[in-house]
This record gives C-alpha cells, structure tokens and sequence, in this order.
C-alpha cells in the first residue's frame, strides 16, 4: 500500500486538476520512500524542490481554473492555499537553515493537507461542474 493512496473520493474534474492532484500524490510517495529508505541527501532536495514548486503551481492553475468557472467560494478558498504556501514557505526556510527532519515532515505535511483540502474544499469545484453538467 502506498503512502499516500489515491482514492475515488478525490477525484474532482476527470480533467486538469485531477492530473495535479495525481502527480502531487506520486510526488508525496516519491519524497516518503526517499526519506525512509535513506536516499542521498542530493536526491532527496531535488525531490523536495520539485514538491513544492509543483504544489504552489498547482494551487495558482487551480485558483485560475476556478477563476474561468466564476467559482462562488474564490476568495475563501484562496485564503486556504495562501495560509498552507505560508506553511510551505516556513519549512522551506527550516530546511535551509539545515534541518534534516523537515523532508520527512513535508510529506507528512503534504498528504495529510491535500487530502483533507481535495476531500473537503477542492470537493466544492466537483459539485458546482456536477450542477452545471445537469442543466
Ligand atoms: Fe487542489
Ligand atoms: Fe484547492
């Protein structure tokens, strides 16, 4: 079983934001197996890097994404991304400043705020596409 499952609950669009969703899921696993088998230091940074540039990336298309569908709950939800890529940027900082508990910590971090956020807040996006696809 993986670190981090994929789940039918958090699928959103069939499209765009799941793919994100997806490949930040694969991500989280990559950087978990990395840290408890522990790879090099080397790998382990270029992991953590691509985790978090491909997190704030995703947060920005997805807030664009709900832009195009005048998503209702934009300015709450926003709010939501801004408070977590604060929390990113923190143990960023941690990291530089040459903690080594924070890799592992990211993907715990990580997993527990997406699959909360997908399940409860993205969710938001699957019901208004749902609402519009019946009329
Ligand atoms: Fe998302
Ligand atoms: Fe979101």
């Amino acid at each position: 079983m993986a670190y981090f499952e994929w789940a039918d609950d958090l699928v959103i669009d069939s499209g765009p934001i799941d793919a994100d969703h997806m490949k930040l899921v694969a991500l989280v696993n990559e950087l978990h197996t990395a840290t408890s088998q522990g790879t090099g230091q080397e790998v382990i940074h270029k992991i953590m890097a691509e985790l978090i540039t491909y997190t704030k990336e995703h947060l920005q298309r997805e807030e664009q994404i709900m832009v195009s569908l005048h998503f209702p709950n934009l300015e709450r939800h926003k709010d939501g991304h801004t408070r977590f890529t604060e929390k990113l940027n923190a143990l960023q900082k941690k990291y530089e400043g040459g903690s080594i508990t924070v890799a592992s910590q990211l993907s715990t971090v990580l997993r527990d705020w997406l699959s909360l956020h997908i399940r409860r807040s993205d969710k938001e996006m699957k019901m208004l596409l749902q609402k519009r696809a019946v009329r």
